[in-house]
């Protein structure tokens, strides 16, 4: 794989989960380091685009936070289609939004390609009016064999490491059993479409990126 400073990957990450886990506030807390108390629910689904530098290689991070509202869930499916990560979320203060999270992941198996990372983000963790456990959150994720993370966007609590841990993931899984000549190809695939805001889901991923085991 070319590891010149000069190469670029992008990488697709969405957001799902219930109406007001705080889906929109993790995307914001993460492109713009900013809080709303009073957010609007989302319509459809949103664009934010971050572009980090991980061991001398440029990756464009394009974020679809997508809305929970029961109304959007047919659209669903062509964001997990096309996502490389889904940070599937609950908040803590809400159980019903927890209990949900299966629902969301039978969406994630009918339509994600098999190797999708999925990291399962705990968020609103500063709240006191707790009602799902930390461990209930770890255990989930075990079964599943994902990552975990309790995040606060309204205190700025674990939002760096969620997207740092995807970002990782998906460069580890690419860069290694992959023949450096598919990875090379990639590369440039991916370059023709990084200028292309609003390429989700009816734009070119390039080849499929591994991820989670
Ligand atoms: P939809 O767009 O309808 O799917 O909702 P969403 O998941 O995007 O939720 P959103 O980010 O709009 O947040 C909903 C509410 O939760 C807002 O009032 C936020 O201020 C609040 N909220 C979001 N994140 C946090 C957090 O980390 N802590 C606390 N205490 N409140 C939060
Ligand atoms: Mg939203």
């Amino acid at each position: 794989m070319d590891s010149s400073p000069s190469s670029k990957i992008s990488i697709k990450i969405i957001t799902l989960g219930d109406s007001g886990v705080g889906k929109t506030c993790i995307m914001q807390r993460y492109c713009q380091d900013t809080f709303t108390e009073s957010t609007l629910t989302t319509v459809g689904a949103e664009y934010h685009s971050k572009t980090i530098n991980v061991n001398n290689k440029s990756v464009n991070l394009q974020v679809w936070d997508t809305a929970g509202q029961e109304r959007y869930r047919a659209i669903a499916p062509s964001f997990i289609k096309k996502a490389d990560v889904v940070l599937l979320t609950y908040a803590v203060d809400s159980r019903q939004s927890f209990e949900h999270v299966e629902i969301w992941l039978q969406q994630i198996k009918n339509n994600a390609t098999e190797d999708i990372c999925i990291i399962l983000v705990g968020s609103k963790c500063d709240v006191e009016d707790r009602h799902v456990e930390y461990s209930e959150g770890e255990t989930l994720a075990k079964r599943l064999g994902v990552e975990f993370f309790e995040t606060s966007a309204k205190e700025n609590i674990n939002i760096d490491q969620v997207f740092m841990t995807a970002t990782n993931k998906v460069i580890e899984k690419s860069e290694g059993p992959v023949d450096p000549k598919r990875a090379t190809m990639r590369i440039s695939t991916m370059n023709k479409d990084e200028n292309g805001v609003g390429s989700g889901p009816g734009g070119n991923p390039g080849r499929r990126l591994k991820c989670c085991d």
